[in-house]
């Protein structure tokens, strides 16, 4: 059993089936060849895990921990699969409590409509927009919208995770009285309409990963983006990727007819995100390790303990790992960027 690329995007697992999978994984060290994650950093290569199977036991995991305790011991549910950032000063007040334990990923999102054009654009229509969500996760995001940051703002929230749209539906959905709607699948293959959106919202999305180029989903990704926006809506965008991957992407915005507006590099306040984070990451991750029977079977559970803190922490982007020290020495930046699909473009 490989975690990293046997699980399916279309199942959420049960408490009891993921006792399984990690029980299959810790006996599958035996017949391994070559240890995927590296212990020191928790890196692995993009040819050796594939998102699908990543996210779908991310979020299958989250779910079955349900309510876990924060490092200051307040309890709540881990939702936002997002690095986020502290709130930058020259931003104005930031709007998220000092205390919430998901504060940097709730802070990524408001930020994604802190530009004075959106401002304006949402006051002229009395915050009756619509929004569109390329890779929502869970929908916590989508719910800290709804409910606090554009309270009448109706929100379209899409994931290729069944596990994620789940927990939207169970956690998000009932108390919107209908303005969000969980849609599971691939958001570059969904029958969303033309022009529909007033906004596309994508956080941290797991695209535009690759260095220095863009790829198909990309384009395609993009292309969505660019035909069920209005012509005059915008597409908020923020995402930690690799620092030679926006250039690309810029051009490829371009040549289907946006335009970039505005792009604010965030990546010192993302480090410091990080850092905040750190003791809340760790209870997080050793609350995983201690429900996992697997995890206890002597010598080949203790490897495969370790490889799973390790791992867990470099998704985090916790100090001390890969990803981390990517955004340290500048190989990746943190960008909050938005785009316009021009007024008087056609779908
Ligand atoms: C790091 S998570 C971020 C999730 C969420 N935006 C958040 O901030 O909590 C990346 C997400 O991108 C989703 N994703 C990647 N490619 C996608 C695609 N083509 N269509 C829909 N979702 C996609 C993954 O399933 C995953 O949930």
């Amino acid at each position: 059993m490989d975690v990293l690329t046997a699980l399916s995007n279309k199942s959420d697992y049960s408490k009891t089936q993921l006792q399984f999978i990690i029980g299959a994984w810790v006996m599958s060290s035996l017949a391994e060849a070559r240890q995927k994650i590296d212990l020191k950093n928790g890196d692995v290569e993009e040819d050796d895990y594939n998102k699908q199977s990543i996210y779908s036991l991310l979020y299958a995991l989250y779910r079955s921990m349900g309510e876990v305790r924060s490092d200051d011991g307040g309890r709540y549910e881990f939702t936002f699969n997002t690095w986020g950032y502290t709130w930058p000063s020259d931003w104005g007040p930031c709007p998220i409590p000092s205390n919430d334990p998901q504060r940097m990923g709730k802070n990524a999102y408001a930020g994604l409509y802190h530009f004075d054009l959106v401002k304006e654009y949402i006051k002229a229509r009395e915050g009756k927009v619509h929004i569109v969500e390329m890779g929502c996760g869970t929908g916590a995001g989508a719910h800290l919208i709804c409910s606090k940051i554009l309270p009448q703002c109706t929100y379209e929230a899409v994931d290729m995770q069944q596990a994620g749209i789940n927990s939207c539906k169970r956690k998000f959905v009932p108390e919107l009285g209908g303005r969000l709607v969980a849609t599971c699948g691939d958001a570059t293959k969904l029958g969303l309409g033309d022009s529909v959106a007033d906004f596309v919202a994508v956080n941290e999305t797991h695209v535009t990963e690759m260095r220095g180029r863009t790829t198909e989903e990309d384009e395609r990704f993009f292309k969505t983006a660019w035909r069920i926006l209005k012509p005059g809506g915008f597409l908020v965008w923020g995402n930690a990727i690799p620092d030679s991957t926006w250039a690309p992407c810029f051009e490829l915005l371009e040549s289907i007819g946006m335009k970039v507006i505005e792009v604010c590099d965030v990546t010192k306040e993302a480090i410091k995100a990080r850092d905040e984070d750190k003791r809340r990451i760790d209870a997080f991750v050793e609350q995983i390790l201690s429900t996992f029977h697997g995890f206890k079977v002597p010598k080949l559970g203790e490897k495969r303990r370790a490889l799973a803190e390790v791992a867990l922490k470099n998704f985090a982007r916790n100090p001390g790992t890969r990803l981390y020290d990517n955004m340290v020495d500048g190989t990746d930046s943190y960008k909050v960027v938005l785009v316009q699909k021009p007024l008087g473009a056609q779908a």
